[in-house]
């Protein structure tokens, strides 16, 4: 659980300049709120690295139910809606690829899928869990696939977003 301002700070500043959420009604927003009901869900759901000062990329994870994935998946809500319905619980169905970000310097040694590994393990997940994701590029589709793969769960996306 991540509780130090200035680390929080500084991963909304990454996020937002990754994703660009606040110009975007469809995604959820980089704000201390999500950042809390995300850590209230699970403490685990978010992770980072440092180098030195520098943050270096972080990932955060929204476990939820398999029937707001549905809903997700197939458009009838958005994401916005999939984090305003999702509830704390004992232990989840699915779990959402909410972001990953690692600064380019870093890319491709390994380090996101370490962090996502790390928070998905944190999770109590109910039997046949399903990983699922809304990719924007080409390597967050690899890493959803790559971790899925790691830890043997299907995996879900949402259709046609290259198109
Ligand atoms: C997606 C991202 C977080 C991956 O970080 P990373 O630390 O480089 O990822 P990893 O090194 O753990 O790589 C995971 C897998 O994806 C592949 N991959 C990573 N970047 C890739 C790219 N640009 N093109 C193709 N494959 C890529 C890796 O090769 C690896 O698969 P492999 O082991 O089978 O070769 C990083 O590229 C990034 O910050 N991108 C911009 C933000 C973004 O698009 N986030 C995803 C949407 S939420």
């Amino acid at each position: 659980m991540i509780k130090d301002k200035k680390v929080i700070r500084d991963i909304l500043e990454q996020s937002e300049k990754f994703f660009h959420t606040k110009e975007d009604d469809e995604q959820i927003e980089t704000t201390f709120e999500v950042v809390e009901k995300l850590q209230k869900i699970h403490p685990s759901s978010i992770v980072c690295r440092y180098d030195g000062n520098d943050l270096i990329g972080h990932v955060s994870i929204l476990p939820t139910s398999k029937d707001l994935m549905n809903k997700f998946i197939n458009k009838e809500i958005n994401e916005k809606k999939l984090f305003e319905l999702t509830i704390p619980q004992e232990r989840y169905e699915a779990i959402y690829l909410l972001a990953a970000v690692v600064e380019p310097k870093y890319q491709k040694n390994g380090i996101a899928t370490e962090m996502l590994l790390e928070a998905i393990k944190g999770v109590p997940l109910l039997k046949n869990p399903v990983l699922f994701y809304w990719p924007f590029t080409k390597s967050g589709e690899k890493l959803a696939q790559k971790v899925a793969s790691i830890l043997k769960m299907t995996l879900e996306g949402r259709k046609n977003i290259f198109e």
